[in-house]
């Protein structure tokens, strides 16, 4: 088999990518290990920023996105119990942010793939990447017991974290970022009404959390929770009570409780590889790149990276220049460091973290109410949280 661009893995970075060559009429082949339900029913990621909601649109994938999608104009951050807005809208000139779950973002792609003849390969065992420092890279998986090839020009490591793009990039190669932070995150999603119709981020003396939803039926909660703790630990009861105590008294009294019917503890990481090129292999989305969740930058980092290599790959496959290409790690790990700080900045203002004193926690409520009485730190924070424009 033989195409343009292998594409390895069929998240949002690898689906979004196949969709965007597509339109300009580009061959691709997405190389995906899972099947789809796998890749579909995973929760992740909640808040699009305008870049991924354009995207779509530009795709003609939005009608649910239109129908379904939550914009909020402004997300609320409490501290120390009192809660406070931050105007996303006013302060930035418009700009807003949209809830719509990583689930319904797949589904979309995956339900156009059929139909406009974007290829997709499931199930494919032991993907291997060949020969990427030579102008013939192929990529070699075995399907159903049988080897496989497909030969290329360009391979774009989608793969997410544990992929296996990354490390066919030489250890010598590849410079590598990292913070991992001492605490995790415990998620839950019931079919209760959102305690808020917009986002609460909330710094608490036992910890972050987190009032989210995908629906006006439909809350996502997070704790921070420590990384040693167990699932079976926390029972539903145990999560309410507790989500309550760190909300406070306001947002509390607005809880409604009911059954979860997911619950997971995900761990919290920084990190960043770079170049994100090497050779004919090109990295994007959270094969390249992790951030921690706070400000719900993830999904989005993959889809301004994809946007950025479809834009290059388009000028090499259709106009015969390596300009873009050759500027394509510069350009993306400009955004992706931006978001990293953001993420990073987040996460150190709104959690407890375990080895820090008295006096960090002073400087973190210091912080807290310094934005909730400055128009410029407000300003910050927006335009960080709606998303830096893709320059
Ligand atoms: P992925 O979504 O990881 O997709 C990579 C794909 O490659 C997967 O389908 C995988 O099966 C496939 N793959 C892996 N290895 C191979 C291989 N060897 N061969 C072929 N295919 C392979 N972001 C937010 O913004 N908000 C959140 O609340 C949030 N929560 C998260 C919770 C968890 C537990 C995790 C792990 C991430 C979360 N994220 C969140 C981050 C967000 O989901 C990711 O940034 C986003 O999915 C990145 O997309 P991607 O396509 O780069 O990688
Ligand atoms: C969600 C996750 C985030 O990390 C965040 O900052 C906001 C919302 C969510 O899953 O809804």
């Amino acid at each position: 088999m033989r195409t343009q661009v292998a594409i390895i893995g069929g998240g949002p970075a690898g689906l979004f990518l196949a969709h965007l060559l597509r339109r300009t009429g580009v061959d691709a082949v997405v190389l995906e290990r899972r099947d789809r339900v796998y890749v579909e029913g995973r929760v992740r990621a909640g808040v699009l920023e305008q870049v991924t909601v354009d995207l779509m649109h530009r795709l003609e994938l939005g009608e649910r996105l239109r129908a379904e999608g939550l914009v909020h104009n402004g997300t609320n951050i409490a501290a120390e119990g009192q809660l406070f807005r931050i105007d996303m809208a006013e302060l930035t000139g418009g700009s807003t942010v949209t809830v719509y779950g990583q689930q319904e973002v797949m589904k979309d792609l995956f339900d156009a793939a059929e139909s406009r003849g974007v290829r997709v390969i499931f199930d494919a065992e032991d993907v291997a990447l060949h020969d990427i420092d030579s102008a013939k890279p192929y990529v070699t998986w075995r399907k159903d017991g049988v080897e496989q090839r497909l030969d290329c020009d360009v391979i774009a490591g989608c793969d997410g974290f544990h992929g296996v793009s990354r490390a066919a990039i030489p250890a010598g190669v590849l410079k590598t970022f990292e913070r991992v932070y001492p605490f995790g995150w415990l998620g839950v999603l019931a079919d209760v009404p959102p305690c808020d119709h917009e986002l609460i981020y909330c710094n608490h003396e036992r910890g972050f959390a987190l009032a989210s939803m995908r629906s006006p039926t439909r809350s996502r909660y997070y704790l921070q929770c420590g990384l040693d703790e167990k699932i079976e630990d926390w029972s539903d009861d145990r999560f309410w009570d507790e989500l309550c105590l760190r909300l406070g008294e306001e947002a509390a009294a607005r809880v409604t409780r009911g059954p979860s019917f997911e619950k997971s503890i995900a761990p919290l990481r920084s990190f960043v590889g770079e170049p994100m090129r090497h050779g004919r292999l090109f990295l994007a989305g959270d094969a390249a790149h992790i951030v921690p969740p706070t400000g719900a930058k993830g999904m989005n980092l993959a889809v301004s990276d994809v946007v950025m290599l479809a834009e290059a790959l388009s000028e090499y496959f259709l106009d015969g220049s390596e300009a873009g290409l050759d500027g394509y790690s510069a350009r993306a790990l400009a955004r992706v460091w931006k978001a990293e700080r953001f993420s990073w900045w987040f996460t150190g203002l709104t959690h407890r973290f375990p080895d820090r004193d008295g006096f960090d926690r002073k400087m973190q409520v210091a912080e807290l109410d310094y934005i909730r009485g400055s128009r410029a730190a407000q300003v910050t924070l927006a335009e960080n949280y709606v998303g830096l424009p893709l320059v």
